[in-house]
């Protein structure tokens, strides 16, 4: 499997911890993922510890509030020279549209490039109809956004309907035999693959591991 398709969920609030899976895992892992535990605790820096690996940054804060705040939150996440990051599709198209001009304007200032940017859609560990995800994952489209994410349950159905070109990202992905945790809609890496998933967010199954490498190789 290639490497650039796993995103690892680096879910931990100590900086050392997180360097320290990075340092194993960047051999086999091309970007990771920066969420709120982790932020909220070491702020930006964690970024920069990735980009001396070499590799790259999601940040995944899911931002959700009036157009004006996401915007310039847009802004500092361009800055930050991430890879991509996510907000709340829920937000509606005034909210996405905003994200989107806030990257496209700090990226055209600063020279540094516009992060790919994506809607979430219903969250993993939320029971909910494909009909629901697909409207949404249509509406992120709508409002210009490079994708989304979405369960593995939706892929197919994302895929078929909003085209090759269109980002899915799936977490809820467990490896065969792997704990669930409060994920709900979950499958695992290959049947998220199958279904057409552009890269998969692997969190707890390799980071509470013994030995994470192995957990990576196993999946590969
Ligand atoms: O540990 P686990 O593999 O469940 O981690 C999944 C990661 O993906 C977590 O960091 C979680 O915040 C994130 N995520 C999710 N569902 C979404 C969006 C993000 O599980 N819809």
């Amino acid at each position: 499997m290639d490497r650039k398709k796993i995103i690892i969920a680096l879910d931990v609030s100590k900086i050392k911890e997180a360097e320290r899976l990075v340092d194993i895992l960047s051999p086999h892992i091309s970007i990771f993922k920066v969420g709120m535990e982790l932020f909220y605790s070491c702020g930006p820096k964690v970024i920069d510890i990735i980009k001396k690996y070499d590799r790259e940054t999601f940040l995944d804060l899911k931002f959700h509030d009036i157009p004006n705040t996401v915007k310039n939150s847009a802004k500092v996440a361009t800055r930050f020279g991430v890879f991509m990051f996510n907000v709340h599709a829920q937000g509606g198209t005034d909210m996405m549209k905003a994200a989107l001009e806030g990257a496209e304007e700090e990226s055209q200032r600063s020279g540094i490039d516009r992060p790919r940017i994506l809607g979430v859609t219903v969250l993993t560990s939320i029971e909910s109809s494909e009909g629901q995800v697909l409207s949404l994952a249509r509406l992120a489209k709508q409002s210009s956004m490079d994708g989304v994410v979405a369960s593995p349950q939706e892929t197919k159905a994302i895929r078929e309907e909003l085209g090759g070109d269109f980002l899915i990202v799936t977490p809820g992905i467990r490896p065969e035999g792997a704990e669930k945790g409060d994920q709900k809609r979950t499958a695992t890496p290959k049947e998220a693959l199958d279904a057409g998933a552009d890269y998969i967010v692997i969190g707890r199954p390799v980071t509470k591991a013994k030995d994470p490498v192995k957990v990576i190789k196993g999946i590969k």
